[in-house]
């Protein structure tokens, strides 16, 4: 057929006030909406583990030196397809994918790298000094098979250094992984394996292929399909046989030329110099395209056993990712991102509890309309006193408002009556001894200063 007749898909443009003008005509689906399978709800019960998960990678971001970037949820498709290459799982099966209205083929984002990658490009910081240190978290998409720590919306916080090839920073990244993950209370192992240059890769391919071509059979099905479009993804498979197979299968270390096999090198003496542990693990390969040189996991040091364990935290070097999107330049860069959902697992399989909520100083309870008014003013005029207070306004019985005090663990309730909106008095009860004194309102600041901060 020539180039002339072939039928080609066309996509009409709309230009966007067209597409904002033009309602679309739905029906109305009178099911009880569900949340969707994968999904999670956070609940505010959760939230003290999220807040404690989050809040330590942000202090261990900023003492690490760390700038924060924040990248859209939604990018063109075809940057996650470039960068985390096709014949992955991540691509091939696992992308929250579609056309806009303006006929923009787009994707969630299912990862942070290549999104921060394009801003790095896009906003010229190679003119930064280098490296360039980013991180960042959020939500990200993968139409997966949801299981225990697997969700197809999960939260990562991620960590990129762009511009260097040091292998100083491979070992200061993990130490950041591994100090954050016993910091949390978590006991961890890091397996570490390098991956080299794409053409010890290339060459490690090839001799994994001959060597499984003659089991092929005996191979599981997924890996027999494997075998042509991803062959590295075999070593990962947690079928028996297959394993069994693999047991004499070429060893990728072998692979490496001696730059490759130097940087390694290194990168294992900075960790020994650290203290930082770690064990050689030569079927880590990584599930996505871009890795070169160093790559690592960090799983529980409980699931050490385990053929496939899940990994807390994945990462390694992609040396030339930045340059196949369009720097200038060679621009080489290591990076990492966390699972927080599985973090959150961890901590609570081992029992670590998450940061409570502050407990309030001050519970304000009030007595008929006049002193309601009155409380709304004052609640406001204690908190920008800095003062962590509570109320429950909708609540008009005295001994309702007492337990939802206590309840809270207030250290102290204040109470507004009608005689005391009289007599411009406020009563003060202290939570812990039940004591209670009156005093004038316009000594309360003063006093609960007294109270309470000192
Ligand atoms: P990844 O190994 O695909 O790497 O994901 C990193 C971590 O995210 C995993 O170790 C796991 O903890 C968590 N994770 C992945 N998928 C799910 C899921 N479906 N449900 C819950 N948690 C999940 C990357 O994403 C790379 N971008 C990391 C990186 C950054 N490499 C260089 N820079």
């Amino acid at each position: 057929m020539s180039a002339k007749s072939t039928p080609k898909k066309t996509v009409k443009k709309t230009s966007d006030d067209e597409v904002v003008k033009k309602p679309v005509v739905r029906k109305v689906n009178k099911k009880r909406p569900q949340l969707l399978r994968g999904m999670k709800d956070i609940l505010p019960q959760e939230q003290p583990y999220w807040e404690f998960v989050l809040e330590s990678a942000a202090q261990t971001s900023r003492a690490y030196g760390y700038d924060r970037i924040d990248v859209p949820v939604v990018e063109e498709l075809n940057l996650f397809v470039r960068s985390i290459g096709t014949g992955t799982d991540v691509v091939d099966k696992e992308m929250y994918e579609f056309e806009t209205k303006g006929g923009d083929e787009v994707a969630l984002r299912p990862e942070f790298t290549a999104g921060i990658c394009r801003s790095y490009i896009e906003h010229g910081m190679m003119n930064l000094p280098k490296p360039v240190k980013l991180w960042t978290n959020g939500p990200l998409f993968r139409y997966d098979r949801p299981q225990a720590g697997r969700y197809r919306q999960f939260h990562q916080v991620d960590w990129e250094i762009i511009g260097s090839p040091q292998s100083a920073l491979d070992a200061e990244l993990i130490s950041l992984a591994y100090h954050l993950l016993t910091g949390l209370g978590l006991e961890v192992t890091c397996q570490i394996n390098s991956l080299g240059t794409p053409e010890t890769r290339k060459a490690y391919i090839t001799a994994l292929k001959d060597y499984l071509k003659p089991h092929k059979k005996n191979l599981d099905e997924d890996s027999q399909e494997r075998l042509t479009k991803n062959p590295l993804r075999i070593l990962d498979s947690k079928d028996p046989g297959t394993q069994a197979i693999l047991e004499d299968a070429p060893q990728m270390i072998d692979f490496l030329d001696d730059e490759s096999r130097e940087h390694f090198m290194s990168v294992l003496e900075y960790l020994d110099e650290g203290d930082i542990p770690y064990r050689l693990s030569s079927r880590l390969v990584r599930g996505l395209d871009y890795y070169t040189h160093t790559a690592f996991e960090f799983i529980l040091k409980a699931d050490e056993a385990e053929l496939s364990p899940p990994a807390l935290i994945g990462g390694g070097r992609y040396n030339y990712l930045l340059q196949e999107l369009g720097a200038p330049e060679e621009t080489p860069a290591i990076g990492m991102a966390m699972g927080v959902e599985r973090i959150i697992l961890a901590l609570k399989q081992a029992g670590i509890e998450g940061s409570p909520a502050p407990k309030p100083d001050v519970f304000l309870a009030q007595i008929g309309e006049t002193a309601r008014k009155r409380a709304l003013r004052l609640f406001e005029e204690l908190r920008q006193e800095g003062f962590v207070v509570t109320s429950n306004i909708s609540k008009n019985k005295l001994s309702d408002q007492l337990s939802l005090a206590s309840k809270a663990e207030a250290r102290v309730t204040l109470i507004l009556g009608q005689k005391e909106m009289i007599d411009n008095t406020i009563i003060v009860r202290d939570m812990e001894n039940g004591s209670q004194e009156t005093i004038p309102q316009d000594d309360l600041i003063r006093s609960l200063r007294k109270q309470i901060k000192q």
